[in-house]
This record gives structure tokens, sequence and C-alpha cells, in this order.
């Protein structure tokens, strides 16, 4: 089924992205758009006010309220293949970290491995990175990015009990396009530093961004839960745990942090 959409012609000055964004009202997933399709121009940009079927990290489900967050995705062909895939879902969250410091003072901003990016501990954004593949081959890749904007308290009940939004943690209302605009200028810088291969500076500035380096953290890659001390990021962008005197590489599990008793 081909669902309306609208181009909005945003001012944003970028060089990769698209500054003309896909606008739906309503749409199963961006993300999916985007992948079923066979091909879109490098750097489009699908955004909706809703999805009935968003998708979140390990088959979870992503859902807001009509036009209170931000949904969108980002459409990278296979040029964009000179820059490892690991790298991309750093580049998103620093990408969104960054973005969102014109509205909200660095020191309550947080990054949490691999992509969430926590405002005061809350989840306050998820990243979900997927790619379009034949013969073994990455055709393309796609960046879903949701920001919680201006969801109130009562929408973080039950299962969402560790997630805010921006206007919970400010107490004011935002204009998702002016936060929309900050996070895909920020995207489009990181996008052209990382082709142009300054990996180390980039993973640098992921790692500034982690409060939980040293931390005692819990780590559930879905069959067990590991505690111990959150290390590093490997090389391909795994997480170092600490564990019983020895070290081991996750690179697909849930993270949470392990609150300090001071008084002990
Ligand atoms: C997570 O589970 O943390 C990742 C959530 C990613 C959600 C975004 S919303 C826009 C894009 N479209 C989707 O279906 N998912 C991503």
């Amino acid at each position: 089924m081909v669902l309306p959409f609208k181009k909005i012609k945003s001012k944003i000055k970028t060089t990769i992205l698209h500054s003309e964004i896909i606008h739906f009202k309503s749409i199963d997933s961006t993300n999916k758009y985007l992948l079923d399709k066979h091909s879109h121009p490098n750097g489009t940009v699908v955004l909706a006010d809703f999805q009935t079927a968003g998708r979140g990290r390990r088959q979870r489900i992503w859902q807001s309220p009509e036009a209170e967050s931000l949904l969108f995705s980002i459409f990278l062909n296979e040029n964009i293949q000179t820059i490892p895939l690991y790298l991309l879902t750093f580049l998103a969250a620093v990408s969104v970290y960054e973005g969102l410091l014109p509205f909200i003072p660095q020191k309550h901003i947080a990054l949490k491995w691999p992509n969430d990016v926590l405002i005061n501990g809350k989840k306050v954004c998820g990243i979900l990175v997927e790619t379009k593949t034949s013969a073994n081959r990455i055709n393309s890749i796609v960046i879903g990015i949701g920001i919680n904007v201006n969801q109130n308290s009562e929408f973080f009940k039950g299962e969402l009990k560790n997630a805010s939004s921006l206007f919970c943690s400010k107490g004011c209302k935002f204009s998702r396009m002016e936060v929309l605009s900050s996070v895909l200028v920020s995207i489009d810088k990181n996008l052209m530093e990382l082709q142009q291969c300054v990996y180390t500076d980039f993973l640098a500035k992921w790692r500034n961004y982690c409060p939980y380096l040293g931390k005692k953290i819990k780590v559930d890659d879905g069959k067990n839960i590991y505690k111990g001390t959150f290390k590093d990021i490997s090389q391909n962008g795994g997480l170092i745990l600490e564990t019983n005197g020895k070290e081991k590489i996750f690179h697909a599990a849930d993270v949470s942090i392990v609150k300090e008793n001071r008084n002990l």
C-alpha cells in the first residue's frame, strides 16, 4: 500500500544528508520503508509522526504517541561501505548526543553501550541500524532513530519505567523540527568526518560521552546475566566486561548500570 506523504523542505545545511525530508503522518516503520524499496538516493531522510509497527533492538517494538517524538530513518547506499558498520551505530549515538546539546545541559546527557542516549540516567533515544544485503554484500544501510521529545510522564509506566523524554527531563515542550534539525546537522558532520577516516578520534568521543566506563554494570545477552566492570569497547565496537577476573566481549546485549552503595 502506498501511503500519502509530503516532502518538508528544512532549512538545514547538510552535505551527505538531504535537506528535503520525506514526511509521513503514519507508517508501519520508517526503517522498513527504506529497506523495502530497492533504492533511494544516498542520504534520504524519512520522518513519521506515528509508527504502527516501530521496530526496536532485539526484536522489540518501539512505540510512541502520535506527533510527540521524533521517529526517523536515514538511508545510506553502498558508497558508505568504506565505513565499518559498527562505527555507524556509534556515529548515530554520538550525533544524537551532540545534537541534544543546544537543548539539554551536557552534564545530564550520557551514552550507554551500544547506542542508547540517556538523560539523567533514563533512556530518551534508541537507535536501530539495519542493512539490506544481497549475495553476502551489504547494499544499503538504514539508521533508524527514535527520540522521546514531548511525551509526559504518564507514558513512561510499566516496562517503559526506565525511559523518559526531553519534556520530562526539562519541564518544557520542544519543537520537534528544531531538535531534528540539530541532530541531522550533527549526523551529517560526523558522517563527513568518518568518511575521512578519523576513526580513533571518533571512538574517543564516544568514550568521553559514556560515564559508565570503569563502572559496575550488568550485561544480559539473552541467555545469561553477567555482572562486572565495563572495561572498554573493543576495536570492532564490542563491550569488554571484566567478570570473575576474565575479560568477556559482547556484541549484542542489554546493559544496565549497577547502583553502587556508597555507604558500604
Ligand atoms: C531501540 O530499541 O533502542 C531502538 C529503537 C529504534 C526506533 C526507531 S524509530 C524510527 C525507526 N523506525 C523504526 O521502526 N525503528 C527506528
